[in-house]
């Protein structure tokens, strides 16, 4: 059997271009279902044991070759046929290949992370489908509090710790405070889901990315500088910050951040509608009580946290008015993109 195999191989290689039927020939002469390739598996069927390993590796060998050949020669008469056809211009340049471009969203969040990579934060990821502990419990939104209706989720379970979709990747910052060692300082990006009917400025799915830095000392002026360091890279080195006073669960106290409005240098316009300020996150120092549901000695330690949608970012940074065309996938609107690299 063997010295058939290597008969055939040695064939195999000697076969030149032939014409279509005469390749068809071979291919049915060998490959077809009385072929003597096909027929070597019939009879290997009866091969020793001991023999079985060896032989069968040269007989697939042999398989692939002959199919391997019988292609190549299919491919090399066609485009011999092509090349004599006359209507089969040589000269004729080729056709362009068109390129994708990066999505928008793709774009600004490695923009976003790039620009705290410099800062030293790490990225830190985790799942999309969580639990509530993750999502709400370790973040200081006891059961039932009407805190939870600023984040209403799908829910995947029943129970008292109801598996759900995460509102924000602050669940990321909880599995992270279970799991490293501090201090932490780490940038959380990823897919969110809140149940909200879409329109042009909300929708059930979009992208959040959050930062978080724990350390010993680590005071609200960090904050404010590191945001403020953030702003100047992401909108233009003349650009300012303020904070309003808001309200997290998990931080205390809490802050709006806005950014002066790049479009009209604070005059105002109609983006930032006429203040001269263009809302683009929640900030706060990490609330003493999330510390300590995390095993952190929060007279030891503080830190701050803040989070920022990136469809939202995109929209001030290129002036998209209405966020559904993000997921809309519109080739028109994706292209308006292909310069941004
Ligand atoms: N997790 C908040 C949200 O999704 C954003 C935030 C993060 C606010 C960290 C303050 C601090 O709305």
């Amino acid at each position: 059997m063997r010295d058939k195999i290597e008969k055939l191989l040695a064939e195999i290689e000697q076969l030149a271009a032939k014409k279509e039927q005469e390749i068809e020939e071979i291919r049915v002469r060998l490959l077809g279902k009385k072929g003597t390739i096909t027929q070597l598996f019939d009879e290997f069927r009866d091969v020793l044991p001991e023999q079985k390993r060896e032989l069968g590796q040269v007989l697939n060998k042999l398989k692939v070759a002959a199919t391997q050949k019988i292609d190549e020669l299919k491919v090399m008469m066609e485009e011999g046929m092509e090349a004599e056809d006359p209507q089969y211009d040589l000269t004729k340049p080729g056709d362009n290949l068109e390129l994708g471009s990066r999505h928008p969203i793709s774009v600004t969040r490695a923009e976003i992370l790039s620009i705290f990579n410099k800062f030293g934060y790490a990225i830190a990821e985790g799942p999309e489908i969580e639990d509530d502990w993750h999502v709400f419990g370790a973040l200081n939104f006891p059961p039932e509090h009407p805190a939870r209706d600023m984040q209403d989720t799908f829910f995947i379970s029943e129970g008292e710790n109801p598996v759900l979709l995460r509102t924000h990747t602050s669940s990321v910052q909880v599995r992270s405070m279970e799991n490293m060692k501090l201090p932490i300082r780490i940038m959380c990006p990823g897919r969110v889901f809140r149940n909200e009917a879409i329109s042009a400025r909300a929708h059930c799915i979009f992208h959040q990315v959050e930062g978080l830095y724990i350390d010993k000392g680590v005071s609200f002026a960090d904050l404010k500088q590191a945001i403020l360091l953030f702003a100047r890279e992401m909108f233009g080195e003349n650009s300012q910050i303020r904070l309003r006073p808001s309200y997290f669960p998990f931080t205390e106290p809490s802050a709006e951040v806005d950014v002066s409005c790049n479009i009209c240098k604070g005059a105002g316009c109609n983006i930032c509608k006429g203040t001269g300020w263009l809302e683009i996150m929640g900030c706060g120092m990490v609330d003493p009580n999330v510390l300590e549901a995390n095993g952190i000695d929060s007279k030891v330690y503080s830190g701050f946290a803040f989070g920022m949608g990136i469809e939202r970012i995109a929209m001030l940074k290129w002036q998209v008015k209405d966020l559904r065309l993000y997921f809309e996938n519109d080739v028109r609107f994706l292209k308006e993109f292909e310069s941004v690299v």
